[in-house]
């Protein structure tokens, strides 16, 4: 048996990719956040990090400091500046900006 969504479509989990030395692309659904590529704590390698797609969050593989990739603000886990955000994509299908 395989569970699914109520609407029998697979919702693509969230994925990290590198895309310069210095960003990834976190890609969650539609949704699309440019980030700096290393934690803001000791340079953890974001792209090895864990998102959780529910919540937009990032947590850094190193130490597990937990981000939001709304804004970059640190949620949890040592104490460090906040992730530097890029640039941020909504969701299309969520309406979007006015
Ligand atoms: S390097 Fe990311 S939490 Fe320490």
């Amino acid at each position: 048996m395989t569970a699914g969504s109520p609407s029998g479509r697979a919702r693509p989990g969230p994925v990290v990719r590198q895309v310069t030395e210095d960003l990834v692309l976190v890609e969650v659904g539609e949704r699309k956040v440019l980030a700096a590529a290393r934690c803001p704590h000791r340079q953890g390698r974001l792209k090895f990090a864990r998102v959780d797609g529910e919540r937009l969050r990032i947590t850094c593989p190193l130490h597990h400091s937990t981000f939001d990739l709304a804004d970059g603000a640190r949620l949890s886990g040592p104490k460090c500046d906040t992730l530097r955000i890029v640039d941020a994509l909504p969701d299309p299908s969520s309406g979007g900006a006015p």
